[in-house]
């Protein structure tokens, strides 16, 4: 089993990465760091052990992590993901509590501990992991393996245009960390999954059906019409409450034009974690953008070797996605049925 320390803005789609890795027979998730970006890093720390509750997954410690970027001042997207980072949802409050070490000490430790054999994930800004590097230099060659959801290659941004959300909102942590698997270290690159692919995982109302069928709600229940409606409503509770997260991320990917459908960036980068087959990638030099006026938090990868630098990332490039949604249907609509 593949030992995982997740740091997430839980968010819509990471909390579609989570259900989908506490499905995942692969997955040993060790620690959950909570970072601030698609809201609050407590809003975020709390989804999170809600949705551990309400699927009664073991008591997985989750640690707040750092509320602001290094130096920007923060933004939040309640616009995508809700006032509370889960759309439509009411997730129970939850009775665990959360971790006494910080998101940052937990990345150095578990690293530490587990050397050669720790996974990292990170779909939310790169603030904790940045943090973590301050700590500990040497952090990237004690990982197994990093696979980090942001950035936009050869693609336009979301969040300008030119830049994904995750680097945007901290471009300063971002550019810390692909510095530190430049020269000089012995460490894997980390594949990069960014917009570039992760639009093309795409999840349509008829897949949404699909989780409930496979959850156990009878297929005469679910409104073909409406299968995030009101009358499709699934009695599990963990589909029950996703599927109104995903209606709320449906609507706003509608509002810019994409039609009623959701981009689950997240959730392909944990599938990437637990099994690099999953993608094709190629090898670049990437930097951040700090500076420009137009274009602070983009990500600029260097295919060719134009800066003399050697590779410091593994870009995405190819996957099925038809066949990764099928899989994810399967895994989390099995689990929420079991
Ligand atoms: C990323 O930004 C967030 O809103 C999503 O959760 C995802 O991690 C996509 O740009
Ligand atoms: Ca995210």
């Amino acid at each position: 089993r593949q030992r995982l320390m997740l740091d997430v803005d839980t968010g819509i789609d990471d909390s579609l990465a989570l259900l989908y890795l506490l499905a995942s027979p692969e997955a040993d998730i060790r620690a959950i760091a909570a970072t601030g970006g698609n809201v609050a890093a407590r809003q975020v720390a709390t989804n999170n052990l809600a949705w551990l509750e309400l699927c009664g997954a073991p008591d997985i410690e989750v640690a707040l992590g750092s509320d602001v970027p290094l130096t920007a001042p923060m933004q939040t997207s309640e616009e995508t993901h809700g006032p509370q980072g889960v759309g439509y949802a009411e997730l129970p409050e939850p009775t665990r509590t959360l971790s006494s070490r910080s998101a940052a000490d937990v990345w150095v430790d578990l690293a530490r501990k587990h050397a050669g054999q720790l996974v990292g994930v990170v779909t939310g800004p790169l603030t904790n992991l940045a943090l973590a590097l301050e700590q500990e230099p040497e952090l990237p060659s004690m990982l197994k393996r990093l696979v980090v959801m942001g950035g936009a290659f050869n693609h336009p941004g979301n969040t300008t245009p030119v830049a994904e959300w995750n680097i945007s909102v901290d471009p300063e942590a971002a550019k810390i960390v692909f510095d530190a698997f430049d020269e000089g270290t012995s460490a894997e690159p980390p594949i990069i999954c960014g917009l570039n692919l992760t639009e093309r995982i795409i999840l349509r109302p008829g897949h949404v059906a699909e989780l409930a069928k496979a959850a156990g709600l009878p297929p005469e229940r679910i409104a073909a019409d409406d299968p995030l409606g009101e009358r499709s409503r699934c009695p599990n509770p963990v589909i029950r409450h996703l599927s109104d997260a995903l209606r709320f991320y449906m609507e706003f990917h509608r509002a810019y034009e994409q039609g009623f459908i959701a981009h689950i960036h997240d959730p392909f980068a944990a599938a990437v974690a637990l099994n690099p087959q999953w993608v094709r990638t190629r090898a670049a030099t990437v930097d951040v953008e700090l500076a420009g006026t137009l274009t602070r938090g983009a990500t600029v990868a260097d295919w060719v070797g134009m800066w003399g630098r050697a590779p410091n990332a593994d870009i995405a490039v190819a996957t099925d996605p038809e066949a990764f949604i099928q899989h994810l249907i399967e895994r989390v609509g099995g689990y929420a049925a079991a």
